[in-house]
């Protein structure tokens, strides 16, 4: 077995002796921490050896790799593994399937708590290589790309090892995305096929995704193939030719396809994601690099051993489902949650119950649900919760009493969460594609709202955001980057790797700009700020106020539209909108709805903007500039500290303004 050095001699990298006693606390008298500073130094100093190691002992490698690295953050030129080969589905399930064919790979549990149903590894090796059967069948070939659009249920996830197992890119899109969305995404990504089902349940709720489906795809020349599961018992319309119902195809295919031989930087999958400006962006990632940064993470941030039962709250439209509801858990061969519903479904116990019925040792959700849940009272928090281990959230700042919450509410009754450093904030992006700042479970200390310390092979650094120069030192503030790629950064913006450069490389030449402000205490523990750009976080969920603008805009009775954020008790963040119509027409209940309506219809239900005002003008600038930060000031409240305003074209907009919110929307 390969090792990793801590800096006294080797220590096996598997020290796996009791599910409790995490990875990295070694049996030499080292504590984890000490071996987690050690293995980070490493890491920094001598890459190519830290992740060529690690990547041999996480992965199966069809052909070993000839060079860990190559390329620079200046140039953009980044490769990693290069020569090896792998398959991506081979190492998440064959592997398994193999050694432990009767170990439970996937617990789906359906959005009704009675349904759900439970696949081994067995199961999903045999129902992955009829979906690639029946993909080829539909001329999806190695290095195409294929559009998913579904609800959380198994196939979703057999969806994406299909893909992966034939050599095609999967682009999944939420399945809260309007048709125009969905279009958008499958045109740029030219999908030829997409897989779908007729309908989706959630919160006992129907919703015809389907029929969003075949708005979308009339203006998407590129499809040839729809599959669609069948999920309810409802009757949806049909193009044949073109449709396929899942359930009667796969069943032709036999039950096991050989898997591609992958490059190490062949395409794995695309990820599209809010950018501050223009449309959204087809993040790339490659094959072996994602999954060893995914294995890694699962292994070291979550401590997931052997025998582990993960439960992610993410759905697969966004990149904590993709990393950690099926990737991390899968490489690791341990089961893992498919939840369809949402935790206040069919009551607020829902999470708790899904812990205690599948013996759950992880839980890892975003602190939008937290909000909710500690909101309904602690006496929803039901159940024994007796195998959980760790606990993490993800995706936006928790506040330190909503940690608190999580860790001494639901982390204690039986569970084994023994010390608040179970109890993990994770910090990282569709891009990193997997965490790049946060504890290590059992290992490194925690605050609670910290997201605290680098990840293996991650070298941050605080910089000033007008000059670039780095601030060294505790107590610091100012724009978070990276100084040295990992392996599981996105390689490219498909088709666009200009924008690549300009979004993440260009900004400071050398480093790696995340896009958020970030501190350093004087512990050194790291504290993430917010975006440094237009994009908000609406309960988890990433969205750029451009894009919200331009989807107004689009509305005939609007002129001009300036989208800003505000805080909020459960969404954590809420759009805000405020326009100004076309003919200075007076603004009718009818209108406003419409406009709401306009923005789910662009983007989706998800991004439509909590309240809209209209006003006869907006702040600006004589260059035309909206001076966005007025409107933000104004909606805190704190109009006595918006600043010099005097730069305004017309200066008399603000006491309107104030006067708007003020009256109400
Ligand atoms: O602003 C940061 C915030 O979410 C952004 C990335 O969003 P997305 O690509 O959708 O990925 C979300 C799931 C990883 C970041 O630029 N963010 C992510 N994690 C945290 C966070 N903000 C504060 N604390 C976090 N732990």
């Amino acid at each position: 077995m390969s090792t990793l050095t801590n800096g006294s001699g080797p220590v096996p990298a598997d020290a796996f002796v009791h599910p409790s006693k995490p990875h990295l606390e070694g049996d030499d008298g080292i504590s984890a921490f000490e071996n987690y500073k050690r293995l980070h130094e490493q890491s920094i100093k001598n890459p190519q050896e830290f992740w060529g190691s690690l990547a041999r002992d996480l992965l199966t490698w069809s052909r070993d790799f000839d060079i860990v690295r190559r390329g620079s953050l200046e140039r953009g030129d980044l490769s990693w593994f290069l020569g090896g080969e792998l398959n991506a589905c081979y190492n998440c399930v064959d592997r398994h399937a193999f050694a432990t064919p009767d170990k439970v790979a996937l617990i789906y549990e359906a959005d009704e708590p009675e349904h759900g149903r439970v696949l081994t590894y067995d199961d999903l090796l045999r129902e992955v290589c009829q979906l690639s059967y029946v993909l080829k069948d539909m001329g999806v070939k190695k290095g195409d790309t294929v559009a998913i659009y579904m609800p959380m249920v198994p196939e979703a996830i057999i969806a994406l090892l299909a893909c992966v197992r034939i050599g095609a890119v999967h682009s999944v899109i939420f399945a809260g995305f309007s048709s125009d969305s969905l279009r958008d995404r499958i045109n740029d990504a030219k999908c030829k096929v997409v897989l779908t089902s007729n309908e989706s349940k959630r919160g006992g709720k129907t919703h015809a995704i389907k029929h969003i489906v075949d708005k979308a795809l009339v203006e998407c020349p590129v499809v040839t193939g729809v599959l669609v599961f069948k999920r309810t018992e409802s009757e949806v319309q049909w193009i044949a030719g073109r449709d396929h119902w899942w359930q009667d195809v796969v069943k032709k295919w036999p039950a096991y396809i050989a898997p591609e031989r992958m490059n190490a930087e062949d395409p794995l999958f695309l990820l599209y994601t809010s950018g501050s400006t223009g449309k959204p962006k087809g993040v790339l990632h490659s094959t072996g690099g994602y999954l060893v940064g995914a294995a890694a993470t699962g292994k070291y941030v979550f401590d997931i051993h052997d025998g582990d039962s993960f439960f992610c709250g993410g759905d697969i439209g966004w990149i904590t489902g993709h990393t950690y509801v099926v990737y991390a858990p899968l490489l690791l061969g341990v089961s893992t949650v498919i939840f369809e519903g949402s935790p206040m479904y069919p009551n607020p116990s829902r999470y708790w119950d899904i812990i205690d019925k599948h013996d759950v040792t992880h839980f890892y959700v975003a602190p939008t649900a937290l909000r909710l849940l500690k909101k309904s009272g602690d006496q929803h928090v039901t159940g024994e919760r007796a195998h959980l281990r760790v606990l993490g959230s993800v995706g936006e700042p928790i506040a330190p009493e909503v940690w608190k919450w999580y860790f001494e509410v639901v982390g204690k009754g039986q569970a084994q969460i023994v010390d608040a450093h179970r109890a993990a904030q994770t910090y990282w992006q569709t891009e990193t594609g997997s965490h790049v700042i946060a504890p290590l479970a059992g290992a490194t200390p925690t605050k609670p709202g910290a997201a605290s310390f680098p990840f293996f092979g991650i070298e941050p650094a605080i910089l000033d955001a007008a000059t670039g120069e780095e601030i060294d030192g505790a107590n610091v503030e100012g724009v978070l980057a990276f100084k040295q790629a990992w392996p599981s950064m996105a390689r490219t913006v498909w088709g666009a790797h200009d924008r690549y450069m300009d979004t993440y490389l260009r900004p400071f030449k050398g480093y790696y700009y995340t896009g958020d402000g970030a501190s350093r205490d004087k512990d050194g523990f790291y504290w993430i700020g917010g975006r440094m750009d237009d994009i908000i976080n609406v309960s988890g969920h990433r969205i750029s106020t451009a894009e919200i603008e331009a989807a107004l805009i689009e509305d005939f009775t609007v002129a001009e539209a300036a989208v800003v954020a505000v805080q909020d008790e459960i969404t954590g963040q809420a759009s805000v909108a405020f326009l100004t119509l076309k003919d200075h027409r007076a603004v009718t209940p009818e209108i406003r709805d419409e406009l709401i309506l306009q923005v789910r219809r662009t983007i989706g239900p998800f991004a439509a903007p909590r309240r809209i005002y209209v006003v006869d003008d907006l702040p600006k600038t004589r260059s035309g500039k909206i001076m966005r930060r007025v409107l933000r000031k104004i909606l805190a409240g704190e109009q006595d500290q918006l600043g010099d305003t005097s730069t305004l074209s017309d200066p008399t907009v603000v006491e309107r303004i104030i006067a708007a919110v003020q009256a109400g929307p």
